[in-house]
């Protein structure tokens, strides 16, 4: 192997190396639960937000009755928020990393109260109260937040 064969050779390695430790990182952060439905929203256990290492920032939660996920953020004590995983551009299911949401399709992102703030997506989030009820979090449907 010449010189220039092992540079190449040793770049694609550690693109790969880089990508697949940020797919990991991205991966082992996201907590999925199941919602169950109610009469006028969601509800998913407080417990979700249990991680092994302390309180998980968000989780998300799917259900066969919602179109798209809905990403909940922990805020602080019993305030949360809740924003649907579509993106106000044209529509394409947003990824979960951090305080972020970004939308594969062309690049918008929006922050964890739903506001768009990278383009080309100009208009906030669809999002819901939510509201704590026992051991359980009421993400309330009839209304946007
Ligand atoms: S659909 Fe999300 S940026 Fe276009």
């Amino acid at each position: 192997m010449d010189r220039k064969e092992f540079l190449r050779t040793g770049c694609i390695a550690c693109i790969g190396m880089a990508f697949g430790a940020a797919m990991l990182q991205s991966c082992a952060t996201t907590s999925y639960v199941k919602g169950a439905r109610m009469p006028d929203g969601m509800q998913v256990p407080l417990s979700a937000f249990d991680g092994k290492e302390g309180k998980r920032p968000y989780v998300v939660m799917k259900h066969d009755d919602l179109l798209f996920p809905v990403c909940i953020y922990h805020i602080e004590n019993d305030r949360y928020s809740a924003v649907l995983m579509s993106c106000t551009h044209q529509g394409a299911e947003l990824q979960v990393s951090g305080d972020r949401l970004t939308c594969p399709a062309h690049g918008s992102s929006f922050d964890k109260w739903g506001n768009a703030t990278e383009a080309p997506a100009t208009l906030p989030l669809r999002s819901f109260p939510v509201t704590v009820q026992g051991d359980q979090l009421f993400i309330d449907m009839r209304k946007q937040s």
